[in-house]
């Protein structure tokens, strides 16, 4: 076996420390999270097993080293780390994500909880606008296998990771649509149980303070007019034309929204509530149409 030094760069722990130091450096949050992650990638095996393996100072071959590198610099260069690895973990699915598609979100998976709670047993619709990777579209298919469920995205940038992830996941009772929120599918008008929406919502004078953010989630998924609330006036208003009576909407928006989200509500709407997330911060609203 190769003579190796405990400074050795293809070392898997001396590489590891060094790529933890580089994204320390870069202000990434969770340095070392994110680099046994990207080891993890590199090797093919889980957190758990790079961890073990550079407890143990095991050897990366020079092709590993130099990856596992590439990705620590890109990562310190806040590049997200889901663009990466190629995947965002959400609820019970892996779903494929990079550019042109946003990365779904820890949070998100709190408004699939609500979405839940407000689908009637037994059988249902729910349309998901703007749906993106397809992650509340999708993990609601996969979850509610009795339920019909539409995702509906605009995005030519998008709709190919849709596609990608509604093909791997392979829930036969998942649709996905291309076109606009504000008019879409006018086939279900007045059926649908659930209409649920994570819509653009930041206003556009705004910078997102994550770099990742920023620099990688498309724009077209951040911003929405000058209080960033235009996208959510259309989404109300296709939530009106497409619910049935007593159906349920259920709404992610930034913490300090759910107010101005409760006030575009109008005299249509009963039990309008705003919910903490999982950090106690107000980030999703629900309500009853009539
Ligand atoms: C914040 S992202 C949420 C994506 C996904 N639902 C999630 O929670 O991870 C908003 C999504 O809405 C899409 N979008 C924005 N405006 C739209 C419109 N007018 N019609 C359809 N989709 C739209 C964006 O392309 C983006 O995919």
């Amino acid at each position: 076996m190769e003579a190796m030094h405990a400074s050795d760069p293809r070392r898997a722990d001396v590489a590891l420390a060094a790529v933890v130091d580089h994204l320390r450096l870069g202000g990434v949050p969770q340095p070392r999270v994110d680099a046994e992650l990207l080891l993890a990638h590199v090797l093919g095996v889980s957190r758990g097993r790079a961890q073990a393996l550079a407890l143990v100072g095991s050897s990366l071959s020079v092709a590993e080293a130099a990856r596992f590198r590439e990705l620590g610099l890109r990562r310190g260069a806040r590049e997200p780390l889901q663009h990466l690895t190629g995947v965002a973990h959400f609820r019970r699915i892996d779903l494929a994500v990079g550019p042109g598609v946003f990365v779904p979100r820890p949070e998100t998976e709190v408004l699939v909880e609500h979405v839940l709670r407000l689908l009637p047993a037994g059988a249902g619709r729910i349309v998901d606008l703007g749906t993106g990777s397809g992650a509340i579209a999708l993990s609601v298919a996969l979850e509610r296998p009795d339920v019909e469920v539409v995702g509906v995205e605009r995005s030519p940038d998008a709709l190919p990771w849709t596609r990608r992830n509604a093909a791997t996941v392979g829930a036969p009772n998942a649709r996905i649509v291309e076109g606009d929120l504000a008019d879409a599918v006018p086939e279900w008008e007045g059926s649908v149980d659930v209409v649920v929406s994570n819509p653009p919502y930041v206003p556009d004078g705004m910078v997102p303070r994550d770099p990742e953010v920023d620099r990688f989630d498309p724009a077209v998924a951040l911003y929405g007019g000058a209080d960033g609330l235009d996208p959510m006036r259309a989404v109300v208003a296709t939530a009106e034309r497409l619910l049935r009576p007593g159906g349920g909407l259920a709404v992610e928006h930034g913490e300090l929204q759910g107010e101005a989200v409760r006030a575009l509500l109008g005299h249509r709407w009963v039990e309008a509530a705003t919910h903490p997330d999982l950090t106690g911060r107000d980030r999703v609203t629900t309500a009853r149409l009539r």
